[in-house]
């Protein structure tokens, strides 16, 4: 299977990336490295899509050179179907990066992130549902659905910071998945519900 580096946009739509990835000729892409390699995109760059189209060659190498990443995420919560494992957060520093897992069946709410965003996949499979903002005279928060997208081990998403989606963990296996994000605008950040045409910020 070819894995796949994908852009979701506010539009509720989302297209496949070319990513190239620099060759570092490290044995083992270190946290710390990655890091700082993103620091210099983050200083450079003001624009999301600009830093995305940086990142996501940066998060495709971790996939290919960290084994270190095989070992950062814990088990899902059974109480709650799931689990988040902070790799790195820093009081000032806009920037955190999670290592989350999903049991199987378990779904996320109807969500943007008010920040940049890049997913990879490591093992499970995840859909992700799309939708765009559709307002109405008499509901300013109304969204419609815009399509889904099957994530397999090795896929990359990146996520502008209005893209609206919820992911719902497939298959047999829990979903682990990396996780880097910008500081979130939480004035932005809403959590939608389509049936009452509402959003909530969380
Ligand atoms: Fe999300």
């Amino acid at each position: 299977m070819v894995n796949q580096d994908w852009l979701a946009t506010e539009d509720g739509k989302w297209q496949v990336c070319h990513s190239a990835v620099p060759g570092e000729g490290l044995h083992q892409y270190r946290l710390y490295r990655f890091l700082t390699n993103v620091e210099d995109i983050i200083e450079h760059h003001s624009q999301e899509q600009v830093r995305l189209e940086k990142m996501r060659p940066l998060v495709r190498q971790l996939l290919t050179e960290s084994t270190w990443l095989q070992f950062a995420a814990q088990p899902p919560d059974p109480k709650v179907g799931w689990s988040v494992n902070f790799l790195y957060e820093e009081p000032q520093f806009p920037l955190t990066i999670q290592m989350v897992a999903w049991l199987p069946g378990q779904k996320s709410p109807i969500h943007n992130h008010a920040t940049w965003g890049v997913v990879a996949l490591l093992s499970g499979q995840e859909k992700n549902r799309f939708w765009r903002r559709a307002a109405d005279e008499s509901h300013p928060d109304r969204i419609e659905q815009t399509g889904e997208l099957i994530l397999n081990p090795g896929d990359i998403i990146s996520f502008m910071p209005d893209a609206i989606h919820a992911v719902e963990a497939l298959g047999d296996e829990p979903t682990v998945s990396f996780n880097i994000y910008g500081a979130p605008n939480y004035q932005d950040r809403w959590r939608f519900d389509p049936q009452a045409h509402t959003a909530q910020q969380f």
